[in-house]
Parts: C-alpha cells; structure tokens; sequence
C-alpha cells in the first residue's frame, strides 16, 4: 500500500477509475490506525494525538486493485465552526459525486453507543444508498462479554443494513484479515461489473 495524495478538491481525487473503499467515522475513531494495521505499516498514515486533525482526503494505493481514501473525522467538539463547515464540504463532495466507490467503511467505537454524528452517517448512507461495512474499532479494549453485547447492539442498531459488522483492532489485529475480505469482494465485483 502507498500513499497517493491529499485532496482538498474533486479536481485532486484519482481520475483512473479504480474502485474505492471510503474510510469514514468520527474523529479519534482509529481510522489512520486501521489503515496502518492494514498496511501492516507503523506510519504509514498518520495518527493524531490530537483529535480533529485530518481535513483532508488521503488517498492509498493498494496495487492494481483499489484505493483507499480516508475521510477526515467528524464529531469534534473543539474545532472552529469554519472548519467544520469545511468538513462537510469535502465529506459532501465525497459522497455526492464517487463514481469508483465500492464500498463505505463505516467505523465506530466498540465502546461507545454510536453518536449523533454516527447517525447521521448512518442516514446518509442509508439515503445515498451505499453499501457499507461497520468496523468496531478498539475491540482490544474490551473483555469478551462485553465485546459480544456491543456487537449485538450495533448488528441490531446501525448495523441493521450493513453487509457485515466486523470487531477490529489494530492493536492486535482482531479482523483485520476478515475486513480485507470484505474490502476485497466489494471491489472486486465493482471491476466486473
Ligand atoms: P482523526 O484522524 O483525528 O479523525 O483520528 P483517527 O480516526 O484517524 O484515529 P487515530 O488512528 O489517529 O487513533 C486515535 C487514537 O486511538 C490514537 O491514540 C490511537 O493510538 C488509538 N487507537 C486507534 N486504534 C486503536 C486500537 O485498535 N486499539 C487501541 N487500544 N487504541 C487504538
Ligand atoms: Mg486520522
């Protein structure tokens, strides 16, 4: 996997038409640290100590098969009200117009019950119609009980239309092969189609 780009601007995305999986959730969420744990990199997108930080699309090359373009996190509470709208610029734009979109990974806290922004995310993919996959980020944070009932939760909450709902880690790589899967059957049929 290689880094691409950043973009700010539709003009900035690929243009070769390789399918895409998006990276989308709030911010502090492990998104950049999913990416490396699939990149089985250290560094190769970085993490924030700092929530809020990435207001840009990143975009990852993986080979001839696809990219990866992660959006950046919404749900801070300390940001400037501009670049919040700055936010929903680029996340709007994302959506709204991503012929190569095969996939929406959708990620949310293991933790936590799924927040205001979550749901509309969740709104908005169920509008726009997008398949998408919720990965329940941090499971190495939670005992196997605990795991088990905040998976039936999201299954049965905002993961009712997913294709599947997937517990990882990338602290100890908990579903990491099984999200490669998904990833990988989403964009291979999106090239045959
Ligand atoms: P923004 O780019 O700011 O939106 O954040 P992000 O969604 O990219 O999150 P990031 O990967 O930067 O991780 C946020 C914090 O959560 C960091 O302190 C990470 O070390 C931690 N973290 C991320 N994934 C995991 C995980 O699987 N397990 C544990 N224990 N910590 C994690
Ligand atoms: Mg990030």
């Amino acid at each position: 996997m290689t880094f691409v780009g950043s973009a700010v601007r539709r003009e900035q995305f690929p243009r070769d038409g390789l399918p895409e999986v998006a990276f989308l959730g709030r911010s502090n969420v492990g998104k950049s640290s999913l990416l490396n744990a699939l990149a089985r990199s250290r560094n190769l997108a970085r993490v924030s100590a700092q929530p809020g930080r990435t207001q840009t699309v990143n975009f990852f090359r993986v080979d001839n098969e696809m990219y990866l373009a992660d959006l950046p996190g919404y749900g801070y509470a300390r940001v400037p009200e501009a670049v919040r709208a700055g936010w929903e610029q680029i996340v709007t734009t994302y959506l709204t117009d991503r012929a190569p979109l095969a996939l929406c990974l959708f990620l949310v806290d293991s933790r936590h019950e799924p927040s205001k922004g979550d749901a509309t995310l969740h709104e908005w993919l169920d509008h726009f119609g997008f398949p998408y996959v919720i990965a329940a980020t941090k499971a190495d944070k939670l005992g196997r009980a605990e795991l088990t009932k905040r998976m039936k939760a999201l299954r049965e909450g905002i993961g009712r239309t997913a294709r599947e709902v997937i517990a990882v880690s990338a602290e100890d790589r908990t579903g990491i092969e099984e999200l490669w899967g998904a990833m990988r059957r989403a964009t291979a049929a999106a090239t045959h189609e």
